[in-house]
């Protein structure tokens, strides 16, 4: 980029002269026709949120306080990881499971793309911080955009405006460039449409500067650059360098009826129901859980305790499959307001709907491309992955940790996947690098929901695998080291599965309220009073030390849920050989030891 000093109408400014700099240096190449400062103001969110209501990107829905409906380009619809790219100097440090492009490069191509992008646009400065101000280590970032659609979700995603910029403004502070267009400049006199985007897409990385470009896309993942971009692939490249975890991980508090207290982090590939434990109602009397965080956890050592802070301030979750029998917390905090919903359905007198949401559909919806629907149409209302996106402050079972700027001490981390069969509904791993090895090899069926193949059982490293900003032989080397550098504070780890079948193909395991009970197992083993079994695979639950009661199972249901088949792990291992075998000689020895140790004991 060139730096030409600019005489764009401005709002705003900042005394962070190389900020100040590079918002100059982004605007010559970009060629906004003004540049706004984002202060985080109510004001400012009814400014922008009218400019899109009359730009017809939002409609203002009656029914929801202050709340907007949203219908994206159908073509801009999910994150995009084929565009997806992390641009290390030299390719081995993508990895094998990341796009990568050299800095150099990519930064070609899209300065050329950038070049007058936002002709016809405003460019918005947003000041952020991801975690709390009042961290020791506060972790800056701003990004620069032409979309007042991201401006409003990023002001319910992360902590935005001018307290944060006065802030970093006092110390001169480093903070994570992320710069983002939509890639749709206008002419003069040009009519805007609604979702503007580009056909052409990139959401590029560049973690040794710590860097984010993003071009092309509105969507949530690839233009809230604060969540996936920054949070997880940024901030984990971070964590790798500095000691720390960043990682695609709910938090949830654990409360006992006497009383006791734990933190539980838990991992789960995308459709495994996430949100759904993060939010849950215990149904065994006495227990309470609250939620700290859903998505995200960033995790650092403190007194000999691996504490987890949730990094964001809202919720962005997937709409179908959310409501009141499922997840009535969730409903909760939409009926609050102040949300954004992008791709479900509208109903006629102004509030959303969406699949799952109700067991029956309204008679008559504007469905998420704008088309009259009926229950008799054909198409779904809602997109399959159109989103809420609401303050987290809004949920009623928020704990009020989630304000602590130190996070909360993490006991147990869960590692769950959705299998029909061979992993049982709870094993606890032996130690830490047994339990990085489970982490290393969580497995998911693939689903109708998904293009492809269905009941191919593929791998997502801790959840991970589209977000780990670097080389992943190296992440999971850094969870063996970190183990080793700080075995007492390590967490125990378990491996659960709500979805294995039974004969019928039924589900074995009741699943949503009732996870609660494997959650009480997981205590009790915390607290040394849960009673286990050793097999070759980790400790299972002892017959009876599963809480069961007033559960209505069928005869042998419970068995087929929990037990472990020496069969059905033998037939696991050459698919666990085939995945490893593409880290190469960069797949830790501890893990290669662990396969080897489960081999010898699954044939002893
Ligand atoms: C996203 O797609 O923007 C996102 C938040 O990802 P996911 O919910 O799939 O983790
Ligand atoms: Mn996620
Ligand atoms: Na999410």
């Amino acid at each position: 980029m060139t730096t030409t000093s600019t005489d764009i109408p401005t709002t705003g400014g900042t005394s962070h002269k190389e900020l100040a700099a590079w918002v100059e240096e982004v605007a010559a190449l970009t060629t906004p026709d003004s540049i706004v400062w984002c202060d985080g103001s109510d004001e400012e969110w009814d400014r922008l949120t009218q400019k899109l209501v009359d730009a017809g990107t939002f409609v203002k829905l009656d029914r929801k306080p202050n709340s907007f409906w949203a219908t994206s380009d159908p073509a801009d619809v999910a994150r995009v990881e084929d565009r997806t790219f992390i641009c290390t100097k030299d390719a081995e440090g993508a990895g094998p499971t990341n796009h990568w492009m050299a800095p150099d490069e990519m930064k070609g191509i899209m300065s050329d793309l950038y070049r007058g992008c936002m002709k016809g646009r405003t460019m918005y400065v947003i000041p952020f911080v991801m975690g709390h101000l009042e961290s020791d280590t506060p972790m800056y970032g701003v990004e620069l955009t032409d979309s007042e659609y991201v401006v409003c979700s990023m002001r319910i995603m992360a902590r935005i405006g001018s307290k944060i910029l006065e802030k970093m403004e006092e110390t001169d502070a480093p903070y994570v460039k992320c710069l983002h267009s939509v890639g749709a400049p206008l002419a003069e006199g040009q009519q805007d449409v609604a979702w503007p985007c580009s056909e052409t897409k990139y959401i590029s990385h560049f973690p040794e500067e710590r860097m984010i470009w993003s071009f092309g896309s509105g969507y949530g993942g690839n233009a809230l650059l604060g969540k996936k971009c920054y949070a997880l692939r940024i901030a984990s490249a971070m964590a790798h360098d500095e000691g720390w975890l960043a990682e695609h991980m709910l938090i949830l508090k654990l409360t006992s009826p006497e009383g006791k207290v734990h933190f539980i982090a838990a991992a789960f590939p995308s459709a495994c129901g996430k949100t759904n434990l993060a939010m849950i109602e215990p149904t065994i009397p006495g227990w309470k859980a609250e939620m700290v965080g859903d998505d995200i956890a960033w995790m650092r050592f403190r007194n000999g305790k691996l504490y987890a802070v949730n990094p964001e301030n809202g919720l962005f979750g997937v709409a179908p499959g959310t409501g009141y029998p499922t997840n009535q917390n969730a409903m909760h905090a939409i009926e609050k307001g102040n949300s954004i919903f992008t791709n479900v359905a509208r109903t006629l007198d102004g509030d959303v709907w969406w699949e799952g949401m109700t067991d029956e559909a309204p008679d008559e919806l504007i469905d998420w491309r704008g088309d009259t629907w009926t229950p008799e149409s054909e198409n779904k209302a809602a997109h399959p992955n159109s989103r809420f996106c609401t303050p987290i402050t809004q949920c009623p079972v928020t704990a009020p940790e989630f304000d602590d700027p130190n996070g909360v001490p993490i006991s147990a981390i869960l590692f769950g996947g959705r299998r029909k069969t061979t992993i049982p509904l709870v094993t606890e791993a032996r130690d830490w690098n047994h339990g990085t090895f489970i982490g290393s090899t969580v497995s998911s069926e693939t689903t109708a929901a998904a293009a492809g193949a269905v009941g191919v059982v593929r791998r997502d490293p801790m959840a991970m695998l589209p977000f780990i900003g670097y080389n992943a032989g190296d992440y999971l080397q850094h969870w063996v080291n970190l183990g080793r550098e700080h075995a007492d504070a390590m967490p125990k780890v378990f491996l659960v599965n709500w979805f294995r079948r039974d004969e019928d193909g039924g589900f074995a395991w009741p699943g949503f309220g009732e996870n609660s009970r494997v959650l009480k197992w997981v205590v009790e083993r915390l607290e040394g009073t849960g009673e286990g079994v050793e097999t070759p695979i980790g400790t299972v639950p002892a017959e009876g030390a599963l809480d069961v009661d007033g559960l209505d199972m069928e005869p042998g249901q419970l068995e087929q849920a929990t037990k472990f088949d020496v069969e059905e792990w033998k037939a696991e291992i050459p698919l666990i050989e085939e995945w490893f075998a593409q880290f190469g000689d960069k797949l830790p020895q501890e893990l290669r030891d662990e396969l080897d140790g489960l081999k010898k004991r699954l044939d002893a």
